[in-house]
């Protein structure tokens, strides 16, 4: 048997016709039913639901053979005991630093102040500030960080934008962009060495599909 681990929602949505090209459809819908283990069309396959910060940890302790992630997910993880050997080209979206429209974060930036950024990438941010020399101070949110500056908790916020229209209806805009990002197949060493024989052709078949 293998396990893949998915999140609900925007991995789960944008996986489920990379699943269907491959035959993994699912026997029930993850956005409706209570149960956290779901099976496949195909015998040999199972999937589990788990939320999407937590699927590399899952992958890692071989709870899952496998599983889809932001890339922004796995850089906060580390990647550590992860085999990455997709970009499945799903849940496009850029890392960047936004702040106020009103804010001029280039003055800031060169007068060397200290800023307050509010932030769920804690390590990316951090990275990101250190390599420019800028000093933060980083303050860990879990979501809804577009609302940070607006009440007076942050300067700026390192987030995810897609379309723009969270930036926009909160008067933010993008100051920086730190990295475009995507979802990655992941893959439990061990298990690839335990169950290549069936791993290897879900592998491929989800190559295949991604390429389209
Ligand atoms: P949770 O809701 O459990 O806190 P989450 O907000 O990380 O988790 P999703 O919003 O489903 O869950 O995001 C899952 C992944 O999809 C992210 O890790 C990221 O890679 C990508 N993603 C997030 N927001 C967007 C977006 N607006 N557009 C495209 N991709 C996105
Ligand atoms: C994500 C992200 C941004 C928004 C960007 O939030 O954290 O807030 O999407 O997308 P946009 O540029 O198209 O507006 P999400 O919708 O996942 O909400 P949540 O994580 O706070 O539930
Ligand atoms: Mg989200």
């Amino acid at each position: 048997m293998i396990t893949l681990a998915l999140s609900k929602g925007r991995i789960f949505d944008e996986s489920a016709p990379l699943l269907a090209a491959i035959g993994l459809s699912l026997a029930e819908d993850p956005g409706k039913t209570r149960k956290l283990i779901v099976a496949t069309k195909n015998p040999g396959v199972r999937v589990i639901i788990v939320r999407a910060t937590d699927v590399p940890t899952y992958v890692q302790y071989g709870a899952a053979d496998l599983g889809i992630a932001g890339s922004d997910v796995l850089a906060e993880h580390g990647g550590v005991g992860l085999y990455q050997p997709l970009d499945l080209a799903i849940a496009k979206c850029r890392m960047v630093v936004a702040a106020p429209e009103g804010f001029d974060y280039e003055s800031a930036v060169k007068q060397g102040a200290r800023l307050r950024v509010a932030t769920k990438y804690i390590g990316t941010a951090r990275e990101h500030f250190a390599a420019k020399g800028v000093h933060v101070d980083l303050i860990h949110l879990y979501g809804s960080m577009e609302l940070a500056p607006l009440v007076g908790l942050a300067d700026a916020i390192v987030d995810l934008v897609d379309t723009g229209n969270t930036l926009r209806a909160n008067k933010l805009k993008v100051v920086e962009e730190i990295e475009p990002i995507s979802s990655r197949l992941i893959v439990n060493p061990a298990s690839l060495k335990l169950k290549r024989s069936a791993l290897g052709p879900v592998i491929d078949a989800f190559g295949k599909a991604a390429r389209g």
